[in-house]
């Protein structure tokens, strides 16, 4: 009897060893396959957040830090990832080198402008050729695989200029263009809507067109050297942002503001300023904040497979001293750094 239980006893220490040998062993098991799945979930969460970028022509200049907000807005919403990167002064051999070089960094999505159709098309197609899509902004290449373009109508913002120069002013105008490129096809967009708008006006004649390289030094250069070359000049039209600037800078220090008009692009504060004082007449808007914002947006859409349109214009119109103070666009942080 006594060995009867002695038996007993040895086996139910067995079965208890055996048994809680493999509880511990399930429950190793059990945290060895969390944490692997832990590790999956991370990794699935990485591809999740996609990597766009976003190449503007010039990285140091008032007008593409607000696209460069508005793209990082939209970018914090979706919760993706989004790189700013270009050539801090405009150089196109710059500008190509980046788009390349994300191209080769395999990024998601990259939007940029289409300068010129010599030498933009071939790297957009090159990039689309790797399964990149590009979306362009600001400056449209039409002809080249990109997917869609938002931004302003160029030539019918240069239209809308020449057509507000013909009704602001009176008697015979004799006009200075300066732009930022020669060569950008969206500078050249707005010099050519402008000739047209102003073209049956027997009045009105463009007697000089100078190139600022988009800065406003050069733009102040230009502006003197015309004055003193073309003393009959009494209107400016300036294409790029920091253009009407320049020219309101030099016209000031000619005294010439009052028999002078000028009409310029964008709405950056100085722009406004000089608004304000009478030294610049009207300036054509346009919305960098928006094209921004809704590049990413689109981008996004593109990579989850769907649709987007071809052309998506964003608003432009001209405006006046009496229109302000301007009304800030939809998710217009205007205070924020
Ligand atoms: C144009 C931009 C350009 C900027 C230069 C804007 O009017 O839309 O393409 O880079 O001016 O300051």
């Amino acid at each position: 009897m006594r060995r009867w239980w002695k038996r007993l006893f040895y086996a139910g220490g067995i079965a208890l060893f055996i048994g809680s040998a493999s509880l511990t062993t399930y429950c190793a098991w059990n945290v060895y396959m969390y944490s692997g799945v832990g590790e999956e979930k991370t990794l699935a969460k990485a591809k999740d957040t996609y990597h766009f970028v976003l190449v503007p022509e010039e990285l140091d200049n008032d007008y593409w830090r607000l696209v460069e907000k508005g793209a990082k807005a939209a970018a914090r919403e979706l919760d993706v990832d989004l790189e700013y990167i270009g050539p801090r002064q405009a150089n196109i051999d710059e500008h190509l080198r980046i788009l390349k070089k994300a191209a080769a960094a395999k990024v998601d999505g990259i939007i940029t402008q289409g300068l010129t159709e010599v030498e933009f098309v071939p790297v957009i197609n090159e990039i689309v050729d790797k399964n990149i899509p590009v979306l362009t902004i600001d400056t449209d290449a039409p002809t080249s695989r990109r997917v869609g373009y938002i931004g302003t109508d160029n030539y019918y913002a240069g239209f809308i200029a020449g057509r507000a120069l013909v009704e602001d002013t009176q008697g015979m105008v004799n006009v200075a263009i300066i732009t930022g490129s020669l060569t950008a096809v969206h500078q050249q967009q707005r010099v050519r809507g402008f000739r047209d708008a102003v073209k049956n006006e027997k009045r009105i004649r463009i007697v000089a067109v100078e190139e600022s390289h988009i800065t406003r030094v050069q733009a102040a250069e230009k502006t003197y050297t015309i004055l003193k070359k073309h003393p009959e000049v009494n209107a400016f039209y300036g294409t790029s942002a920091l253009d009407a600037i320049g020219i309101a800078r030099v016209v000031e220090q000619f005294h010439r503001e009052q028999e002078t008009y000028i009409i310029g692009f964008d709405t950056l504060p100085e722009t406004i300023e000089y608004l304000q004082k009478g030294t610049i007449e009207a300036t054509v808007v346009q919305e960098p904040y928006e094209m921004g914002y809704r590049a990413v947006k689109m981008m996004a859409d593109i990579v989850a497979g769907h649709d987007v349109p071809a052309i998506t214009n964003t608003e432009t119109k001209v405006i006046r001293k009496e229109d302000l103070p301007l009304r800030p666009a939809r998710n217009y942080e205007v205070k924020t750094p």
